[in-house]
């Protein structure tokens, strides 16, 4: 099973994809955290990255491709992909790449949260981990990105008849089983 997981920052996508991968033995591909990977490395492409996620801009998208498609090409049980695409050129272009691939994209699962929550967990994460890219600034500028460039991508994929939205209020067992419901069973 592949599945693409979208939402706004702070919805739990993260957190979700985890368990599904752990459910479903999938692979988890999160874009975010491959990022933050080559950023630890501190090389001159890794300044670069810091940069721009610092300030809670989007990574031009053929850094980000390779990271993916590395990990997409060694997921013999299907993945998760979870932080990409992030705009509708992304969203073409996976689909191109798994159409000559002959990858079949089975769902994309859309969690739905309001910015103030989606704020207030990303608050509550900044005080309990380290990422460079938790500051107030930086969420309210991922937000922003988010509305203007990756909800056009929720669209999308409705239209192609492959997205599943769930309600990202509850707590995260209540929406790891909402979502387990939608998808076909182990
Ligand atoms: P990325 O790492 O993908 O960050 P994001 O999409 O902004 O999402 P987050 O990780 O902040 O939130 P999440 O929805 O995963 O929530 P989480 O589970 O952590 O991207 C970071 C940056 O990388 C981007 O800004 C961009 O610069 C770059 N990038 C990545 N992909 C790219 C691409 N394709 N193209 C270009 N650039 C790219 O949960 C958040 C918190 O809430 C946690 O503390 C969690 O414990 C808690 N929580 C989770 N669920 C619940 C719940 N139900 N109730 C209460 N708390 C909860």
């Amino acid at each position: 099973m592949n599945l693409i997981l979208l939402g706004p920052p702070g919805s739990g996508k993260g957190t979700q994809a985890k368990l599904l991968s752990q459910h479903f033995q999938l692979n988890h591909i999160s874009s975010g955290e491959l990022l933050r990977q080559e950023v630890a490395q501190n090389t001159p492409k890794g300044k670069l990255i810091a940069q721009i996620m610092n300030q809670g801009e989007l990574v031009p998208f053929d850094t980000v491709l390779d990271l993916i498609l590395k990990q997409i090409n060694t997921s013999p049980n299907g993945f998760i992909l979870d932080g990409t695409p992030r705009d509708l050129s992304q969203a073409e272009h996976m689909d191109w790449f798994f159409n000559q691939n002959h990858i079949h994209l089975d769902t994309v699962i859309y969690y739905q949260l309001d910015d103030p929550i989606a704020l207030n967990r990303l608050a509550n994460r900044a005080r309990e981990e380290n990422r460079s890219d938790d500051t107030p600034q930086t969420h309210r500028e991922r937000l922003r990105i988010y509305h203007q460039k990756t909800q056009p991508v929720i669209d999308y994929y409705q239209k192609q008849h492959k997205l599943v939205t769930i309600d990202a209020r509850p707590d995260i067992d209540t929406i790891f089983t909402n979502t387990l419901k939608l998808l076909p069973s182990k």
